[in-house]
Order: structure tokens, then sequence, then C-alpha cells
């Protein structure tokens, strides 16, 4: 271990669904961001559990060589190892957890557990040349393949979920509607990419009605698998001569719900900062909607540099770098003097 204080080298593993990624960071700086992708479930439409597990299983050594080779320090320098506890699928989530803690304890240094959804958030606290953090309170929208949420961020470690989908996920709607486009999983990003060259208003679906600041996303869902099947009825060709209409359709619809919801929240917390997270934080339409909130409606925003976007280490390495803060320096040489494992849970 670094004996410098200043110095915190954290390894970072996230494994909660189907990517295997680890990071190296030096305090709030990213030294390696290293992320296999598991392309066996394209074949599938969606994540299969038991196939995503044993892909982790195969890649969790070579990902982690390559994040401390990338980042060009020794495994004995390391400070603490931070993984994610979840939410997750559970045989994925036991393969960073197991390799996380082993690794942990063969080097005697702390093992810090970290949360998949704050990670997504915190991520914007992650050093980066010409990127201004947010500052609190600010609003988190966690828009992901699992999840979609906003957040009350008081500060780190001070969250409260305001609102919330009561069925399916953002990323969920993007995927099942490119599966009945014909298109492989994750659809998200072709919906995304065939969007820039439709019109939008092509094809109009009905905004759900939903109460407070939650979303539903399954009755979209319903209503443009309905819509494709009629469509298809009279022209077997529909689906591929309106592709990019369809596309750009759906993501209309999707960024106006997801901004009804958010200009909500301001009005109901009257917080104007608002940091994105998760995989459809990437997503070209919602970044751009967001964008001109800012002079529209004087919002501050912040987006996530593109590989902090989908899942990824560096976002566990971040809050586990923020709760090493929170280790007493009597802690910290405990754990190498006595061999004593800290399990630190916040
Ligand atoms: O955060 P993430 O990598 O995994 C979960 O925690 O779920 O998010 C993955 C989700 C997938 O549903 C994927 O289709 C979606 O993010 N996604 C996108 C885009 N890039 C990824 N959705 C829309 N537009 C994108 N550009
Ligand atoms: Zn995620």
């Amino acid at each position: 271990m670094d004996t410098d204080l200043n110095k915190c080298y954290i390894l970072a593993i996230e494994s909660s669904c189907d990517d295997t990624a680890a990071a190296v960071l030096l305090n709030d700086k990213v030294l390696s961001n290293v992320v296999a992708n598991q392309e066996i479930h394209q074949e599938y439409g969606g994540v299969v559990p038991e196939l995503a597990s044993r892909a982790h299983q195969q890649n969790i050594v070579p990902v982690v060589t390559a994040a401390l080779r990338k980042a060009n320090i020794d495994k004995k320098q390391l400070s603490a190892v931070a993984y994610t506890s979840g939410p997750g699928l559970l045989g994925s989530l036991l393969v960073g957890t197991s390799f996380a803690k082993s690794f942990a304890m063969g080097l005697n240094i702390p093992l810090i557990d970290v949360n998949h959804m704050q990670a997504h958030i915190l991520a914007h606290f992650i050093d980066e040349e010409g990127y201004t953090k947010p500052s609190f309170p600010f609003l988190g929208v966690t828009i992901s393949g699992g999840h979609t949420q906003i957040v009350k961020v008081n500060n780190y470690f001070e969250m409260q979920v305001i609102g919330e989908t009561i069925d399916d996920a953002v990323g969920e709607a993007y995927d099942k509607s490119a599966k009945l486009l014909g298109l492989p999983y994750p659809g998200g990003p072709l919906i995304d990419k065939y969007a820039t060259t439709g019109n939008p208003k092509a094809f109009p679906f009905t905004i759900p009605n939903v109460p407070e600041l939650n979303f539903s996303f399954s009755g979209l869902k319903t209503q443009i698998m309905y819509f494709i099947q009629k469509e298809v009825e009279n022209n077997p060709k529909f689906v591929e001569e309106n592709l990019e209409d369809i596309c750009a359709s759906i993501q209309h619809t999707i960024v106006t719900i997801l901004m009804k919801k958010i200009k909500k929240a301001v009005l109901q917390t009257d917080i104007s900062q608002i940091a994105i997270g998760g995989g459809v934080s990437a997503n070209s339409g919602i970044r751009e909607a967001l964008k001109n909130s800012q002079s529209s409606y004087g919002w501050q925003t912040y987006l996530p540099k593109f590989e902090y976007t989908t899942d990824n280490a560096a976002m566990i390495g971040i809050v586990g770098y923020l709760k090493y803060q929170l280790l007493s320096e009597t802690t910290r040489y405990q754990n190498t003097e006595t061999g004593a494992q800290s399990r630190l849970k916040i």
C-alpha cells in the first residue's frame, strides 16, 4: 500500500449486469477504466442472467489485470478495493463481490461496498479537465436499463428518491421497442442513431398520465407494438421503409416524458441543477433537450462524459474514494497492522 496519505489508489469493480468493468483511481482522478461488453446476449434480445454470470467469471481477471496495467501501478500500491454490492443481477453481482473480497483480503486493505445507482449519480464528481461538478443540492436523474428515478441529492451520501418508474425502466422501453423493430440488443443506442435523421412528429404516441413525479413506460411499449402490428398488416415493409421516422417518434415521446417530469420536479423542489446518469444519459435527444433548457428555463445541467454513462467501474471508484475519506486514519492503519478486514457500509 502507498503510505502517502494524500495518495489514495482505489481498484473498483462493477459486474451488476452484463458489463465486466474495472477501474483504477488516484483520489478522484481516473487512471484507467476498462469495460468488457458481453456480446453473447445480442442473439437473445436481452440479458440472460446465467450467461452473464459465466461471462463475468471469464472476464474478471483479464479486465482487472488490464486496469492495473493501464494505470501503471502495482497491486501492492492499492489503498482499497471498491465493488458494486447492488442493485443488479444476483449471479453477476456475486462474481464481482467474491473477486473484490478475496482481492482486498489478500492485500489486507479495506473493502468498500458501493450502490450502483448512487454511483451513476456520483460519477459527476470524477475530476475531469474542463468539467464543472454540480454543487449541492441538485436533482439526480438516473435513466438506465434497470432504473428511472429522480433523486434529490443533498450531499454525497444523503439522497432521497422523489420519483421513479412504476413499471419498465426507460432503457427497457428503448430496448423493447428496438426489439419490435427487429434491432439487436441493446437497441437504445440504435434507436438514438436512426432518430437523428427521422421526423419526430411522423407518428404521434400518447404521453402517459402518471401521478406525482413517477413514470410509466410499459404502456408506451404496448402502444408501439399494436401500432407496428397494424401498419405491417397493411404494408409488410412498413418498418423497413419508415425506420428513421419510427425511431425519431419513439425518441421524441420518451424525451417528452422525461422532460415533463424533470420540469415538475424543478417546480416542486425549487432546485434547477440537474445531473443525469445511467446508460440512457448517453442519448442525444435527452442531452439536447437538457442543453436547451439552460437558455430556455435557466437550469444548470450536467451531462456526464460518454464513458461514464453506461455501466463502468470508474463511477464505483469515485464512490469508493469518497467513502474512503470517511475511514479514520487509525482504521486505515489498523487494517494493515492487524490484518483486520474493514467492510465499510454507508
Ligand atoms: O446504465 P446501463 O449501462 O445499465 C443499467 O444499469 O441498466 O444502461 C443500459 C441501458 C440500455 O437499456 C441501453 O439501451 C441504454 O442504456 N442506452 C441508450 C443509449 N445508450 C445506452 N438508450 C438510448 N440512447 C442511447 N444513446
Ligand atoms: Zn447502470
